[in-house]
């Protein structure tokens, strides 16, 4: 019996935080005003969603525990990099992030924009300094696949396919792809570099894997934006009612609240069916695609 998620996912989430402390340079250290900035910037706040991901992935192929968290490490780094990078006033332009001032109100935007580069580095750093997969072969196609996911066609191309589409109707195909590189490339990575960190699946589960990774990847975008109209920014911590205000195409000013809540549930259902040839040892997998579809914030 599969225990659980509320405990699961709490002890994960602590885990993982108390990873990212050991793991960032402290203010100790010069520069002490950056080193504190990258830390203000990744702890004490976010869902951890992709190391829930990334934990889920690792059960599938019985991976070691501790080689996964450094994989989840490294995408939680990247992912605290990008949100520090989209919240600058060149991009949204945005105050307040996990609860409290966004990177550069707190410090500024030199120091944002330097901390998104050191934790970029920071994730790699990792990624190479650990030993986490059986070979370095797969080691260095983990890596290879987390710079896919963070550079020009994932995660900051789809940040340039956004701000390069403010005040426009994009096509449901377009905004497909811009949502499925700036967010989706990431969390499909945490998906697979997770799974990588175990013993080797076999070619049809790892088409699988990746097909299911890239639906949740874009649910996870689709609901985003139903949350950005529906919830307040108290219980998002971040500013509600932003896209509309930024004039941002979204799956809600395309298609609407209703629809894309629609489309968020038919991405789960497609998101299971990928998981079927597993059975039960994607339990953990079908629960985490739960919590990225019911989440309220
Ligand atoms: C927010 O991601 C930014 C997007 C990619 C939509 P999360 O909702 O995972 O943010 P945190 O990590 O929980 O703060
Ligand atoms: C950001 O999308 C995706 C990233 C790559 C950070 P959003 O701009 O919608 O994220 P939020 O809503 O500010 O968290
Ligand atoms: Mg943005
Ligand atoms: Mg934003
Ligand atoms: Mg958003």
């Amino acid at each position: 019996m599969i225990a659980d998620f509320q405990v699961w996912s709490k002890n994960h989430q602590a885990h993982i935080e108390t990873s990212l402390e050991t793991l960032l340079p402290t203010a100790k250290f010069s520069p002490d005003h950056l080193h504190d900035a990258m830390r203000y910037a990744v702890l004490g706040g976010g869902k951890r969603i992709r190391s829930l991901l990334a934990f889920a992935a690792g059960e599938l192929s019985m991976a070691d525990e501790e080689r996964v968290t450094i994989a989840a490490v490294a995408v939680e780094l990247i992912h605290a990099y990008s949100l520090v990078h989209d919240d600058l006033p060149c991009m949204d332009d945005d105050v307040l992030r996990r609860g409290k001032p966004t990177c550069h109100v707190e410090y500024n935007e030199a120091i944002a924009l330097l901390v998104g580069d050191s934790l970029q580095s920071l994730a790699f750093q990792l990624l190479a300094e650990y030993r986490l997969a059986v070979t370095p072969q797969v080691q260095l196609e983990m890596i290879k696949r987390l710079a896919q996911a963070a550079g020009s066609r994932g995660m900051a191309g789809g940040q340039a396919i956004d701000l390069a589409n403010i005040g426009k109707t994009l096509s449901l195909p377009e905004l497909e792809f811009m949502h499925i590189q700036k967010t989706g490339a990431l969390i499909r990575s945490a998906v697979m570099i997770g799974a990588c960190c175990g013993n080797s699946l076999n070619d049809s589960q790892l088409k699988n894997l990746d097909h299911f990774a890239k639906y949740i990847g874009l649910a996870f975008q689709v609901v985003d934006d139903v949350l950005d109209t529906e919830a307040t920014s108290e219980t998002l911590g971040k500013t509600a009612g932003k896209d509309a205000k930024n004039n941002k195409p979204t799956y809600v000013s395309i298609l609407g609240v209703k629809q894309a809540r629609k489309l968020a549930e038919k991405l789960r259902h497609d998101a299971y069916q990928t998981l079927e040839i597993f059975g039960a040892a994607a339990a953990r997998l079908r629960q985490v695609t739960d919590f990225i579809i019911q989440r309220e914030c």
